[in-house]
């Protein structure tokens, strides 16, 4: 792909994103974060992109993808005031409907509009499925791990804010004292947590911290240990030996991994 096309993609989201602001505040609120997010997720991928040393062409792709990550975001809190796929439907596949119905990819190559949806599809799943091809897996991976990222750091500063995170962006689960021990010990075995466990607003901090077990890139895992994320969000949890536990076990396997992807001189 060109140059050319991510500007026309750049400009035809701008115009698919304007359709759906309305006068409500919830919605209008919504459509803001996720053009923002949307935003910094472009830097993100192209930053790690950076890292790797893909060439220009392969840059272009992944920031196609994460300019277009997201873009089932804006239908669906606009339909359902929500941004939880449970309550409503799974976003990835929405924006994937969005983008064929829109046509707007068949410009590009056979091969690069596949890498582009599958990456968007696979996006949001808690794992990714075995069998992808070499270049499916490193776009997948790219655009998961920028995602992450920018997640990890609205959600850790959304942790430190005075009254607690917006609802909106914490699928509205309650801030109930506690949290389940399923999730602790998912964390201790070094396990992604199940999303389906999350019951409070806990259980989200403790499912967004077992993240650091699906970070693929030394790139993510310097910027987000560089940034203190984990250590915003394991402060804003009760300070329990449980919880202490799970800071030691994430602690160490940061080190290790920040280790093991350090060259040695
Ligand atoms: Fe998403």
């Amino acid at each position: 792909m060109h140059r050319e096309d991510l500007k026309r993609f750049r400009s035809w989201f701008g115009a698919y994103v304007w359709r759906f602001y309305t006068p409500d505040p919830l919605i209008r609120r919504g459509i803001r974060y996720k053009a923002a997010h949307t935003g910094r997720v472009c830097r993100n991928i192209l930053q790690i992109g950076r890292s790797l040393g893909l060439g220009e062409g392969d840059l272009l792709l992944a920031e196609t993808i994460a300019l277009f990550h997201d873009l089932g975001r804006f239908k669906q809190v606009f339909r359902y005031r929500t941004f939880n796929d449970r309550l409503s439907e799974n976003h990835a596949l929405l924006g994937v409907r969005e983008l064929e119905a829109a046509a707007i990819l068949t410009t590009l190559a056979a091969e690069d509009r596949g890498l582009i949806l599958k990456a968007i599809a696979l996006h949001n799943l808690p794992a990714l499925p075995p069998g992808l091809e070499d270049r499916q897996l490193l776009f997948a991976r790219l655009i998961r791990d920028a995602d992450k990222l920018d997640i990890l750091g609205l959600f850790a500063a959304e942790c430190a804010r005075a009254g607690g995170p917006d609802p909106l962006l914490v699928a509205a689960l309650p801030d109930t004292p506690g949290y389940s021990p399923e999730l602790v010990q998912s964390l201790l075995r070094g396990e992604l947590c199940n999303y389906a466990a999350t019951k409070n607003l806990n259980d989200r901090k403790l499912l967004h911290l077992s993240w650091i077990y699906d970070i693929y890139f030394p790139y993510t895992l310097a910027a987000v240990a560089r940034e203190g994320y984990f250590r915003a969000i394991m402060r804003s949890l009760p300070d329990t030996p449980e919880i202490r536990a799970v800071d030691a076990r994430l602690q160490e396997h940061l080190q290790r991994a920040l280790a093991a992807c350090t060259p040695t001189p």
